[in-house]
């Protein structure tokens, strides 16, 4: 039997609602974004997320049902985002999927986050063959995985302190570049000299598959201080040299990875991943030892709920259990 699987999303600032048709056809996929909000403050302010989320959730999860050519009647599970993310943005999208549930009997799931953002790639044309190491890169994480199947994903490494889409936000907010700071950094990147300044990388142990992005931070404010006072900041060349620094790291570890696990088979994810020097570098590297890589389109690698509609409806099959009506939105991810 064909499965329709409503997604929802709405971990940090995006409100989104996907259809997806088993896990082969996405049927409508919206995203409302918050960036206009957030830009004056340089951040997400969690309180002002939640409300917007409390607005703009039922007109998002109406317009992907009429867009999909659907109604609530044809849907068959509703997958929604658990954690990790924060508390009161997850509470709006899951409180909503969970009442939506109990009105209309449809089961409902609920997905980590990281688990949408290791799948996206299967909303693509292209796709990878299990087992992949996936690099996952966003605002809020920079981790390492093995993606066994659909379900079993092992962690491998992960950040000790910033999260590379963090480093590229307050490097931004430095440069007064606005926010999002990742596409405002690549963009003005383009005009800048990456070899301008040599910012430190931070291998960790020999081996070690961590990552560290909050040294590199420090000496980014330091080297904008050091301009400051004489009122002519190289925006360009600091931006160019400080991607090319979180770039190295990004790459050398994910390769690191692949050679330790003997895996030859590279996938993206997460907002950082739709950076364009990420993926030439990834892409040349990869050409170089031999291995296959993926990422999905920009609008896949940001937050949307097309991806937690995957997860979830892999989880389902695997699991065929619906979740509790008392069960709780989490901060932290539990893939590790
Ligand atoms: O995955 P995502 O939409 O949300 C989280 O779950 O965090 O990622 C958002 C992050 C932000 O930190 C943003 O600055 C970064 O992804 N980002 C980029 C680019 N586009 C978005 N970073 C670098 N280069 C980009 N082109």
């Amino acid at each position: 039997m064909p499965m329709l699987t409503l997604g929802i999303e709405s971990s940090c600032d995006d409100t989104s609602a996907a259809v997806l048709l088993d896990d082969k056809r996405l049927l409508s996929s919206i995203v409302s974004g918050q960036d206009t909000i957030h830009a004056k403050y340089g951040g997400v302010v969690p309180e002002l997320a939640s409300r917007k989320h409390l607005e703009a959730i039922h007109p998002i999860v109406d317009e992907a049902l009429s867009l999909a050519g659907v109604t609530l009647n044809d849907i068959d599970l509703i997958a929604v985002t658990q954690g990790p993310g924060l508390i009161g943005s997850l509470l709006v999208g899951f409180s909503y999927a969970k009442s939506l549930s109990y009105v209309t009997n449809i089961p409902y799931i609920g997905v980590d986050h990281m688990a949408g953002h290791l799948l996206a790639i299967y909303l693509e044309e292209q796709t990878p063959s299990f087992p992949y190491i996936s690099l996952i890169v966003s605002g809020g994480t920079t981790s390492l995985f093995i993606c066994h199947d659909f379900t079993h994903y092992q962690l491998i490494g992960r950040t000790r302190d910033d999260a590379a889409g963090e480093a590229f936000d307050k490097v931004a907010k430095i440069l007064e570049l606005g926010y999002p700071g990742g596409p405002a950094i690549s963009e003005i990147a383009k005009n800048g000299n990456q070899e301008a300044f040599s910012f430190p990388r931070s291998w960790l142990e020999p081996q070690s598959l961590d990552f560290s992005f909050s040294g590199l931070k420090t000496s980014v404010l330091n080297t904008f201080q050091q301009f400051k006072s004489r009122d002519a900041v190289p925006a360009a060349d600091i931006s160019a040299s400080f991607q090319k620094a979180v770039v190295d790291v990004l790459v050398t570890k994910t390769l690191l990875a692949a050679e330790q696990f003997s895996i030859k088979t590279i996938v993206l994810g997460g907002g950082v991943s739709a950076n364009v020097t990420l993926r030439e570098t990834m892409k040349e590297s990869c050409l170089r030892i031999g291995a296959e890589l993926h990422y999905p389109q920009p609008k896949f690698c940001t937050d949307n709920a097309a991806m937690i509609a995957m997860a979830g409806y892999h989880k389902f099959r695997h699991h065929s259990t619906a979740a509790a009506y008392d069960d709780d939105v989490y901060s932290r991810s539990t893939l590790g």
